[in-house]
């Protein structure tokens, strides 16, 4: 049945929330506290890089609209989510600041029963807080739930649509449990109705468990190196075992994003503070900080071998059909070499913008791969773009000083660039 939803925060995971429930026919308001974005919105454009997600508005303009005014939206609704952002601080722990703010103004603004369902990732136990600070502004009746959501950037709207399955942490309240399962009818996945804590646990732990993979196999790559096994066979040879599944296990420089490594630090702080060490999380963690470490080491040697001093890296992006660059390993790369002195040429089809806010001065941003490329000494790939398969090799070549590639996601032709002379680098490989 159609719902009135209101949806705080237009980041990634509010406005995909926003924009999907209105194609399942749901009347939304989005709201957000940035003007500037808001006007973009109602201009039906759409302020993050995420494929489709600008073409499904525009087919459910009808259902959707966008303002500043939280308190009005609070009353138009009867469902709220909260999709603020949650950073990292620097000691790891989350910052629930927009947050709480968020859940303070919604407070303020109730005159009804109302459900306040937690979209954002927040650290288990804080559906308790929500509860107890709005009981300090409103004295009606209402609900908190908790829903993580468990979308990936690039392909967040086929995610949200089609996901695995779809979590609802509710507490002893068969209300709200059944108006969420109401407002997913239209969806076609498992629905786990758990408790809340359970429920925000399920997010952190999903998380964790993906950083963690990644850290082994990118573990298990780095023991390849060193025996002369290749990753790309022993990782197919896991992957098959239907119980590891092959999902997951590219091995590379790391993982990056805005959840990932925040999620895997936020748990880690979440269990330190409860007197328990995870020993687990803080490996896959102190893996992924050294698996960039380790790739720059490499293309250190390159440059002492054949004595140059320029550098060209493909792609910025945390990972490709993104624009995203937060905690990207491409990022933390460039600026390790930057240190060192030497020249560096990048270029990324889409998050060139997002990288020079975040590099500043003293890298040259090129207008396309083999620009970047032009007389560097050693190739980086940071980021697995399939355009960068369309460049031609012997062009390539032609435009480097020295032909050496490191990729960093055993992305590009590995046989195909040894046979054209090009001296090639994987993760894991000999
Ligand atoms: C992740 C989770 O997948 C998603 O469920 C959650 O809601 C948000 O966090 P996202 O950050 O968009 O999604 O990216 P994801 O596709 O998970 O990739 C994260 C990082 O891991 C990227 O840097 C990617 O390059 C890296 N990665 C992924 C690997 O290095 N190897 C792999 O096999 C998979």
């Amino acid at each position: 049945m159609k719902k009135e939803i209101t949806i705080i925060g237009t980041g990634y995971v509010g406005l995909t929330t926003g924009v999907c429930l209105a194609s399942l026919g749901h009347s939304i308001i989005c709201v957000d506290s940035n003007r500037e974005k808001i006007k973009k919105l109602r201009k039906g454009e759409v302020p993050i890089f995420e494929p489709g997600l600008a073409e499904l508005l525009e087919s459910h303009q009808a259902n959707i609209v966008f303002t500043d005014d939280l308190a009005e939206a609070v009353k138009r609704s009867q469902t709220i989510f909260l999709a603020v952002g949650t950073p990292q601080q620097n000691d790891g722990s989350v910052d629930l600041t927009f947050f709480q703010q968020a859940v303070r103004q919604v407070a303020q603004s109730m005159h009804g029963y109302k459900i306040i369902v937690d979209k954002s990732t927040v650290p288990v136990g804080t559906a308790d807080w929500v509860k107890n600070e709005i009981a300090k502004y409103f004295k009606g009746d209402f609900s908190v739930v908790s829903n993580p959501e468990f979308l990936k950037e690039g392909t967040a709207v086929d995610d949200f649509l089609r996901p695995d399955r779809v979590v609802i942490g509710v507490d002893k309240d068969k209300k709200a449990g059944e108006i969420l399962l109401d407002i997913y009818s239209a969806i076609d996945a498992p629905k786990l109705l758990t408790d809340i804590k359970s429920a925000e646990l399920i997010k952190y732990a999903s998380n964790a468990f993906l950083a963690t993979k990644i850290s082994f196999v990118n573990e298990i790559a780095n023991i390849c190196e060193k025996t002369g096994a290749d990753i790309l066979e022993v990782a197919k040879g896991i992957g098959s075992d239907s119980r590891i599944g092959p999902k997951f296990l590219k091995a590379g420089i790391g993982f990056g994003g805005s959840c990932l490594p925040k999620d895997t630090a936020g748990l880690i702080h979440t269990a330190l503070s409860n007197n328990y060490q995870p020993k687990i999380l803080q490996a896959a963690q102190a893996v992924n900080e050294g698996q960039w470490q380790i790739f720059a080491e490499k293309i250190r040697g390159v440059l002492k071998t054949n004595g140059g001093d320029t550098v060209g890296v493909w792609g910025l992006a945390f990972k490709p059909d993104t624009d995203d660059v937060r905690y990207s390993p491409a990022i933390a790369i460039i600026k390790e070499l930057r240190k060192d002195g030497y020249k560096i040429r990048v270029y990324d089809p889409v998050a060139q913008e997002n990288a020079r806010a975040e590099l500043g001065e003293g890298i040259i941003f090129c207008a396309s791969a083999l620009e970047a490329a032009r007389g560097t000494d050693v190739l980086v790939l940071a980021t697995e773009w399939p355009e960068f398969l369309q460049v031609d090799w012997q062009e390539l070549k032609k435009t480097m000083r020295s032909a050496s590639i490191a990729d960093g996601r055993n992305f590009l032709p590995k046989a195909e660039l040894t046979t054209d002379g090009f001296n090639y680098l994987g993760i894991g490989r000999i």
